[in-house]
């Protein structure tokens, strides 16, 4: 299990990384944003997340509907991933876009915090 908790948390990292990486990209009007790899790879380190994910909730026996802070990442996930949407074909408003993005990059620090501290209300008073 703790190879797989590793792995997720690596695919987490570059997840990130690399989605903070195609906006400035994408910002610069960068040709590299072309490249075939920098389109899979992001396909590739999400399915392993996820992936990652399910495998833990199986071999962990979680019930993702009476575990509040996996429904609540589910549901922030579903969030980040629209807002990506958003962000890679948001058609032609640079404004919404850049919103979008930063929207994206809050979501998944709540993402994180939430995975920390398995609350999905971390922030308020105990
Ligand atoms: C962008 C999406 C995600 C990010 C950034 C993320 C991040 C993390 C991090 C940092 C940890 C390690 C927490 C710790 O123990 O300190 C973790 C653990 C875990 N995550 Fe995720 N995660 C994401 C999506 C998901 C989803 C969608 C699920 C479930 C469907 C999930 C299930 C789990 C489970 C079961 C653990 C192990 C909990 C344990 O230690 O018992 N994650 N995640």
């Amino acid at each position: 299990m703790e190879i797989l908790k590793l792995i997720h948390m690596l695919c987490a990292m570059l997840s990130i990384s690399g989605f903070v990486g195609r906006g400035v990209l994408l910002a610069t009007h960068s040709p590299v944003m072309q490249r075939k790899w920098i389109r899979i790879a992001p396909h590739v380190i999400d399915t392993l997340l996820l992936g990652t994910a399910i495998a833990m909730v199986v071999g962990l026996e979680l019930s993702v509907l009476s575990t509040p802070w996996l429904l609540a990442k589910i549901t922030a996930l579903l969030v980040y991933i629209a807002l990506g949407i958003v962000v890679m074909r948001g058609g032609k408003s640079p404004r919404l876009r850049i919103a979008a993005w930063l929207a994206a990059i809050v979501v998944f620090a709540y993402i994180v915090a939430v995975a920390v501290t398995k609350n999905p209300v971390f922030f308020l008073p105990a």
